[in-house]
Formats: C-alpha cells, sequence, structure tokens
C-alpha cells in the first residue's frame, strides 16, 4: 500500500496541505463461504493488499472525492438525496450516510484514495475502502464514539442499502478486526471471535486469481441468500426455534425437501454442510492436522461448484490442477463467480504448482492467471 503516492496525489489534487491518511485491508477466507449470513462461522484473516486515504475536513458541505486509480473525481453532498452515479464514489457515500445514521456530524471533506487489492478477485476490495473511510470518519467527526463491530456494520449496510449487495458481515469484519499473522473465526450469530495464529510450519498459503469477473455476480449471491431464507422459513414452520440455517441439521432440511426447490435444497445442503466444515478445519488446525484442512477445503469446493454454483469454468480448472499437483488444499474463495481459489501448499511443492497451474491455464484460457502470496496483516488502522 503506497502512502507516498496517495499523499502526493492529495497534495497536488486539492490545497496543497496535508490531512490525515488511513489504511484497511482485504482479506482471504480460509473456510467458511457463504454461512455469514447464514448465521454460521467464517475463517478470514486481513491480507497485507487494501485500501490508503488521505482525508482532511474542508469546511463545506460537500465531500471532494478524487480516485487515484480510476483517476475520477466526483463530488457530493451529505443528504440522502446527493447519492453520486459513479459505483465507487457510492461506497464512500454511503458510509458517509451509514455514520451520520449513527449520530457521527460528518461535514465536508477532501480525500483522495488508492489499493492494491485487485477489483473483483474476491480479496474485498469494496469492504476495504468502506473500512478505511468508517475508520477515518469515526476519528475525525466521531470522536471514535463508534465501536469496531459498527464500523464492520456500517460498512456492511454500505454495501445493503447503497450498492445493493446483501452480504454477510465476514469481509468488513476482517478488514476492520484483522490481526497480523492470525486468522480469525467469527461465529456470525453471537458476533464471538477468536484469534488463531496461522503459520502452518512448511505450507504456505497462495491465492490463484482466475481473472473471471462475473457481472452479475450481485444479483447471484443475493439470490444465493434469498433460497437459504426460503428453505429456513419452511424449516421454521416445524421448528419454531430456528433463525438461519445454523440452527438446521440434514434432517430438519429432508423434512421440508418436497415443499421447496431442488435448488433451493442444494443451496441449503451445502450451507449446514459448510458450517461444519468450519468447525473440522479449527479442530484440524489445533493439532497441526494440515491434511484435515486441506481435504476440508476440497470439499468447499466441491460444495461452491456443485451444490451452491458459484464457481466457474476456470476456477473449476485451477481447483483440478492443484489435485492433480498434489496440493494439500484448494478451494474457490469469497462470493464466487470468478475470482480466485485459495491454496494451502506444501513448500516444495510451491513452484511446481505455480508454474503448473501458470502454463495449463494459459494453454487452456489463453491469458495468465495471477498469483498472490498470502501475508496475513493488520485491520483498518491510521497511518500519519
Ligand atoms: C462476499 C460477501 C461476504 C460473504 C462471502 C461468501 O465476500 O461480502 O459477506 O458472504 O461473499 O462467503
Amino acid at each position: 500500500m503506497d502512502i507516498e503516492n496517495v499523499r502526493s496525489r492529495f497534495i497536488k489534487h486539492f490545497d496543497g496541505t496535508t490531512g490525515h491518511v488511513y489504511a484497511s485491508p482485504g482479506r482471504i477466507n480460509l473456510i467458511g463461504e457463504h454461512t455469514d449470513y447464514n448465521g454460521g462461522f467464517v475463517f478470514p484473516g486481513a491480507i497485507d493488499k487494501g485500501m490508503v486515504a488521505e482525508i482532511k475536513p474542508n469546511g463545506t458541505d460537500k465531500v471532494h472525492a478524487y480516485s487515484i486509480d480510476l483517476k475520477d473525481y466526483v463530488e457530493f453532498g451529505l443528504n440522502e438525496e446527493d447519492a453520486p452515479r459513479a459505483s465507487w464514489a457510492r461506497y464512500i457515500f454511503g458510509v458517509c450516510r451509514e455514520m451520520i445514521k449513527r449520530g457521527v456530524d460528518v461535514k465536508g471533506f477532501n480525500t483522495a484514495f488508492a489499493g492494491d487489492v485487485p477489483l473483483g478477485a474476491g480479496m474485498s476490495s469494496s469492504a476495504a475502502l468502506e473500512s478505511t473511510y468508517a475508520f477515518a470518519l469515526n476519528e475525525i467527526f466521531g470522536e471514535g464514539k463508534i465501536d469496531k463491530f459498527e464500523l464492520a456494520k456500517v460498512g456492511q449496510s454500505t454495501e445493503h442499502n447503497y450498492c445493493g449487495v446483501k452480504c454477510g458481515i465476514m469481509d468488513q469484519f476482517a478488514s476492520v478486526f484483522g490481526k497480523a499473522g492470525s486468522l480469525i473465526r467469527l461465529d456470525c450469530r453471537s458476533l464471538e471471535y477468536q484469534y488463531f495464529p496461522f503459520n502452518p510450519i512448511g505450507y504456505r498459503l497462495v491465492l490463484v486469481d482466475s481473472v473471471v469477473k462475473h457481472e452479475l455476480a450481485s444479483s447471484a449471491y443475493n439470490k444465493r441468500r434469498e433460497s437459504c431464507e426460503t428453505a429456513v422459513a419452511k424449516i421454521q414452520k416445524r421448528h419454531p426455534h430456528v433463525e438461519f440455517l445454523r440452527d438446521c441439521n440434514m434432517s430438519m432440511l429432508e423434512e421440508v425437501k418436497t415443499e421447496i426447490s431442488a435448488e433451493d435444497y442444494m443451496r441449503a445442503e451445502y450451507v449446514i454442510e459448510e458450517i461444519q466444515r468450519v468447525l473440522d478445519v479449527c479442530d484440524a488446525l489445533e493439532i497441526g492436522d494440515y491434511e484435515t484442512v486441506g481435504k476440508k477445503m476440497y470439499e468447499t469446493h466441491h460444495g461452491m461448484s456443485k451444490l451452491y454454483e458459484v464457481s466457474c469454468e476456470e476456477l473449476d480448472f485451477l481447483n483440478d490442477v492443484a489435485k492433480e499437483c498434489g496440493v494439500t488444499g484448494s478451494r474457490v474463495m469469497g462470493g464466487g463467480f470468478g475470482g480466485c481459489t485459495i491454496n494451502l501448499v506444501k513448500d516444495e511443492l510451491y513452484d511446481s504448482f505455480i508454474s503448473n497451474a501458470k502454463d495449463s491455464f494459459t494453454a487452456k484460457f489463453g491469458r495468465s492467471p495471477k498469483v498472490y502470496d498470502v501475508v496475513i496483516s493488520d485491520g483498518a488502522r491510521k497511518l500519519v
């Protein structure tokens, strides 16, 4: 994350003075996909790639925002009807609105920002952007009165209310709560969390980016969520205590099989199994059993591909290559519909896996995948 670049652009673009600089990371997720909005467990960690923003109040009631990467400049007011058209600016606008709704007296400011989380790669570039501004506005205009969980919820509500994605809490949580060297197991129902130092001796975590971005990812994502809610509504009629798929087991789902579509059944089946897999992986990690961790990752990929149907040809291909190369664990990461696989690879297999994945992917799809080594890093913070 390049602070100097952001600072020099801020100085150049505005009145020559400086403000304060804030940063928030993207995230990986070892296991637990599409479980967050089902009240289940997730197991993310923040990464060393994220967003950096310089911010300074400007004494007006308007935000002047410059996206360094897109070379795009937007001005907007802070009332509900002032929503900007540019999608990148809607994230900042949404965060301002959500902070205002929580009693923070947000005023106009100048800001310039840039990022190095690849967009649309399933590493939560948007959560990084939201957390950066939520954290910063809380310090600048809110005297730090909003707690960290609420800052994560500001980002999530921004997605829901201003960007059309009914996401869970995982990405924003990881971006705010990240800690260098640790993954975080979060119970998305109780919001209890636990840091797990993650330093698998003899293994590496690496992301292989298919560079596929699906246009309709947000509507497909919302549709998955609806399937889960449909299944829950039916199960609830027989088991009134059930609030989320987290509260269900396969025999409860079986009872309503004829009352829901085959598609909704498959979606719910995947989620119920995936929630259990997170717990299994945590148990395995406690005893250093990386073979089991890896096996569960492959199971997740299979479920995301065949039951939840959020994989794609390129990601299935990368998963197959990993398997053929003897990689310990591999699966599509994040919401799906494109983006990366996350791979747990033995040190001695790393080079051959990467060159194999690059060569065979390029031979099949005519372009090279990107490769990112995972460095588990700290969450939202003030830099300068
Ligand atoms: C996206 C969402 C998260 C989560 C994942 C899938 O990243 O923003 O809330 O649902 O997909 O696990």
